[in-house]
C-alpha cells in the first residue's frame, strides 16, 4: 500500500485549517503543509499566541500547538508545497456565484480552477488530488480535465473526500467522525489512491467508518447530507409558526416526534433560521443541478427549504416591528449574538445579518454584542448585502464589548445566537437598564419563559405563545 509522506492543503480556512491540524497531530510521520494566498491569514496561523489563530474552534489551539513546527506548517509558498506533496487537498472557498450564468445558485468554481491550473503547472511527479471543498457533482471531472490537459505528463488521481465537520465542534467531529467518505475511480490506480487516503484516516478511526464509493456518489452525498439536515430545521421552523398561533409548544412537538427512532431527536431545534457557509449554498447547488437536468419538481422541492428559512428570518424581524407598536424607527434594539451558531466566530449567512437588515430598513438603531465576532466583520456583513452604504451602517449600528452596556436604554433585546453565556446573565440588572416595557425576543429558545416574565420582561420565544 502506498504510504503518504507529504500532504499539501491549499486553503487555510474553516475546513483546511482544523482538518489538517488533526491529520498532522494524529499522523506524526506525515509532513503537512497548509498553504494559502492570504498572507494575513497565514501569519495568524503562525502567531506565537495561539489565541490569535484566525478561526475560533474549541480544542483547535491545543491541536495546533501540539503539531505546529514539528510536522504541521503554514505558509504562502503554494508552489513549493505542491511540488513536495504526494497528496494535495483542495480546501479553497466555493461561494455561490454572484454574477453571470447560475448567479445566486451555482457554485463559483473559479478558485478551484485556479488551484487546478496551479497544480498542473507545478507538478512533476504523480499526485493524488483530493477535493475537500463542497463542490457540485461532477467537479472532479472538470478537475481531471484541467489537470490532464495542462500538466507535465504526470498521473493525477482525483478523489472526493467531503468534509462533514460542523463549526463549533470541528475538532470533536474530526477526531470522532461518524463516517469518512472517499470517492474515487474504479480502476487499480483509483483503488490505490482511495486506500492511501483511507490509511491516513485509519491512524485514528476504525476502518468500518471509512466508506468508499464512486466519485459522483461521494460528491452528491455531501450535498444531500446538508440538504437533509437543513430540511429538518426548516421543517421544525415551519411548525414553530403554527405553534405560535396555537397553544402547542414547538419544543414539546420536537421531543414527541424525536422519540420516534425513525425520526431521531437531533437537529430539531427551532430557531430564527439556519445560517453557515454550507446549508444554503449546498441546497442552491442541488437546485441548480436538478434544474440543469430538467428535473424541475426536484428543484422546487429542495428550494422550498430555503424559502422556509427566509420566511423564518423575516417573520422574526416582522414580529419585532409589530410588537414594538409597528415602528422601530430610532429605537434602540440590542442584538445578543451575531455568529451563525454558538462557539464560532463565523458569520457567513447568519440569520442575524438578515434580521438586522430588515430592522435597518425601518431605521432602527442596532447595538450588537457577540463574544467572538469583530466589529469589522459585522459592518462588512451588512455592507455586503448592498442595501445600505458603509456610512449609513456605521450611523445605525454600534458594536460593543459589553452585553450589559448594549442593553442600556434599549427598547428590546433580540437573541440571535445561542451562546451559553446569555443564559447566565443578570437579567434583573439588564431589565433595570432597559426602557419599559422591556421586550426580549428569543430567536434561539435559550431563556426561561416564566423566569423572564417574572422579572417583568415582555418575552417572546420562537415557536411558543405564552409560557
Ligand atoms: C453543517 C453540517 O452540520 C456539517 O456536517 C457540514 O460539514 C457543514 O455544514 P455547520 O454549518 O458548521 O455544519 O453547522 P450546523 O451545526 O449544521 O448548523 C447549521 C445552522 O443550522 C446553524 O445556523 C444552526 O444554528 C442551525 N440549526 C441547527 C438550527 O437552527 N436548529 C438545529 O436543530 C440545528
Ligand atoms: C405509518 C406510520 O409509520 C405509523 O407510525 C402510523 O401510525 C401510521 O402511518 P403505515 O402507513 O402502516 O404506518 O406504514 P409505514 O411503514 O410507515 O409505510 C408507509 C408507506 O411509506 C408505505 O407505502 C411504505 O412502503 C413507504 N415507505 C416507507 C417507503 O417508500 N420508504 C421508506 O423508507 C419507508
Ligand atoms: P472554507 O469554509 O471552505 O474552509 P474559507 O473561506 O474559510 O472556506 O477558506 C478558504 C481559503 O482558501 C481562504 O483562506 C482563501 O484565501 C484560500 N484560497 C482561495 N483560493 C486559493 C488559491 N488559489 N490558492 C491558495 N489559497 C486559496
Amino acid at each position: 500500500m502506498k504510504k503518504i509522506k507529504n500532504i499539501c492543503c491549499i486553503g487555510a480556512g474553516y475546513v483546511g485549517g482544523p482538518t489538517m491540524s488533526v491529520i498532522a497531530s494524529k499522523c506524526p510521520e506525515i509532513t503537512v503543509n497548509v498553504v494559502d494566498i492570504n498572507q494575513k491569514r497565514i501569519d495568524l496561523w503562525n502567531h506565537e499566541d495561539l489565541d490569535k489563530l484566525p478561526i475560533y474552534e474549541p480544542g483547535l489551539k491545543e491541536v495546533v500547538g501540539k503539531a505546529r513546527g514539528k510536522n504541521l506548517f503554514f505558509s504562502t509558498e503554494v508552489d513549493r508545497a505542491i511540488d513536495e506533496a504526494d497528496m494535495i487537498f483542495i480546501s479553497v472557498n466555493t461561494p455561490t456565484k454572484t454574477y453571470g450564468k447560475g448567479k445566486g445558485q451555482a457554485a463559483d468554481l473559479k478558485y478551484i480552477e485556479l488551484c487546478a491550473r496551479n497544480i498542473a503547472k507545478v507538478a512533476v511527479n504523480d499526485k493524488i488530488v483530493v477535493e475537500k471543498s463542497t463542490l457540485p457533482v461532477r467537479t472532479a471531472e472538470a478537475l481531471k480535465s484541467i489537470l490532464e490537459n495542462t500538466g507535465n505528463n504526470v498521473n493525477f488521481e482525483i478523489l472526493s473526500n467531503p468534509e462533514f465537520l460542523a463549526e463549533g465542534t470541528a475538532i470533536d467531529d474530526l477526531l470522532d467522525a461518524d463516517r469518512i467518505l472517499i470517492g474515487g475511480a474504479d480502476t487499480p490506480s483509483g483503488q490505490e489512491a482511495k486506500d492511501a487516503l483511507s490509511w491516513v484516516y485509519e491512524h485514528w478511526l476504525p476502518k468500518e467508518r471509512i466508506l468508499q464509493t464512486n466519485v459522483w456518489s461521494s460528491e452528491l452525498s455531501k450535498l444531500v447530507a446538508n440538504a437533509f439536515l437543513a430540511q429538518r430545521v426548516s421543517s421544525i421552523n415551519s411548525i414553530s409558526a403554527l405553534c405560535e398561533r396555537t397553544d402547542a409548544n414547538v419544543a414539546e412537538v420536537s421531543k414527541a416526534i424525536g422519540y420516534d427512532s425513525r425520526i431521531g431527536s437531533r437537529f430539531l431545534n427551532s430557531s430564527v433560521g439556519f445560517g453557515g457557509s454550507c446549508f444554503q449554498k449546498d441546497i442552491l447547488n442541488l437546485v441548480y443541478i436538478a434544474k440543469s437536468f430538467g428535473l424541475q419538481e426536484v428543484a422546487d422541492y429542495w428550494e422550498q427549504v430555503i424559502i422556509m428559512n427566509d420566511y423564518q428570518k423575516r417573520r422574526f424581524a416582522d414580529n419585532i416591528i409589530a410588537t414594538l407598536y409597528n415602528t422601530v424607527s430610532g429605537k434602540k434594539i440590542a442584538f445578543y449574538g451575531w455568529a451563525f451558531k454558538k462557539d464560532t466566530n463565523d458569520t457567513r449567512e447568519s440569520a442575524a445579518i438578515y434580521v438586522a437588515d430588515a430592522l435597518l430598513e425601518e431605521n432602527a438603531n442596532i447595538v450588537v454584542y457577540d463574544p467572538k465576532v469583530s466589529k469589522e466583520t459585522i459592518y462588512a456583513d451588512l455592507e455586503y448585502l448592498g442595501n445600505k452604504s458603509r456610512e449609513e451602517i456605521e450611523k445605525l449600528v454600534t458594536v460593543v464589548n459589553d452585553p450589559i452596556e448594549a442593553a442600556k436604554d434599549a427598547h428590546a433585546i433580540a437573541v440571535l445566537t445561542e451562546w451559553d453565556e446569555f443564559k447566565e446573565y443578570d437579567w434583573q440588572a439588564i431589565h433595570d437598564l432597559m426602557l419599559k416595557p422591556a421586550f426580549v425576543f428569543d430567536g434561539r429558545r435559550i431563556l426561561d419563559h416564566k423566569k423572564m416574565e417574572a422579572l417583568g420582561f415582555k418575552f417572546y420565544k420562537i415557536g411558543q405563545n405564552g409560557s
